[in-house]
């Protein structure tokens, strides 16, 4: 018999998460034994907590959320490449010798769902918008860089913001926020990586008509999952991808550094937490 592998999400708050759901509906449906739950620790405790939790109290590994993405980084013995590259952790893992390991899988969630709904994807020599300059927009960044993106315009309503990114690559030019769909035309690939859209925020305000026919727009929202933006791109006829996919791949490979298996996202895994 396997041994019981219990695993989590850390947070705060973290009563809306939907990884739990992903996570057990893996373990069910690969008959694994183990369990993932949603545990609540504020900032200013994670650094005594996080450790107790692995060492002390049979963790094998957690996923982080915000507010912990950037914290973690002083907690970890070992962080991977992107995970160092991205500045953020989302996925620890209590290695065999008692380090705590730590990797980035937003970056790998967010280009494995634009591939999923557009197979063959390429990026050599195109342009990509990016709506944002926080978390996300960062691994998102690194995801593109490293498929080797043309280029991408990036812009945010804090420019500062924008600029600090700017300096990890030369392919990177910031645009101002008030002039954000002014290069539209020669954009490939649009992504909101904004709060802007979800429910309960502002619309997010931004003119699809000049994109090119082919151009591909992303919402990293999705609750709605057909946001302004995206509603917008489709009354064009331009593919979109909606923001739900992200979520269910980023968590495959945490799930395989615990489990073992890299699992599938389905569609009824999608209805599930859709
Ligand atoms: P995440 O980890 O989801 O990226 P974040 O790091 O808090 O979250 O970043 C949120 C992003 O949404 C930022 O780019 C933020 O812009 P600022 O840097 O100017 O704060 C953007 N955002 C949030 N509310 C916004 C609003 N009302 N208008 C424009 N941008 C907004």
């Amino acid at each position: 018999m396997s041994a019981f592998i219990k695993t989590g999400v850390i947070g705060h708050p973290i009563h809306h998460s939907k990884s739990p759901l992903i996570h057990n509906h893996w373990i069910q449906q690969y008959g694994l034994s183990g369990s993932y739950e949603a545990i609540d620790i504020p900032p200013q405790d994670l650094k005594t907590a996080l450790p107790e939790l692995l060492k002390e109290k049979g963790y094998s590994g957690f996923n982080l959320t915000i507010p912990h993405k950037e914290i973690a980084l002083d907690i970890c013995d070992d962080i991977d490449d992107i995970g160092q590259k991205i500045g953020a952790v989302n996925t620890i893992k209590l290695l065999d010798d008692g380090r705590i390991f730590g990797t980035n899988t937003d970056a790998y969630g967010f280009m494995t769902n634009l591939s999923a709904h557009h197979d063959g994807l390429s990026y050599q020599g195109k342009n990509a918008l990016i709506l944002g300059a926080g978390g996300a927009a960062k691994a998102i960044l690194w995801g593109l860089l490293d498929a080797g993106i043309g280029a991408i315009y990036l812009t945010n309503r804090t420019r500062e913001k924008a600029d600090m990114l700017s300096k990890l690559d030369p392919r990177i030019h910031v645009i101002d926020w008030d002039q954000r769909d002014q290069k539209n035309e020669i954009i490939d690939i649009v992504v909101n990586t904004t709060a802007l859209g979800m429910d309960g925020q502002a619309a997010l305000n931004f003119d699809v008509s000049a994109l090119p026919s082919h151009a591909l727009v992303s919402d990293i929202v999705y609750a709605p999952l057909m946001t302004g933006l995206l509603q917008a791109a489709h009354n064009r006829d331009l593919p979109i991808v909606t923001g739900i996919g992200m979520l269910l791949h980023q968590a495959r490979p945490a799930f395989q550094h615990w489990y073992g298996i890299l699992p599938d996202v389905t569609p009824e895994l999608e209805g599930m937490v859709l």
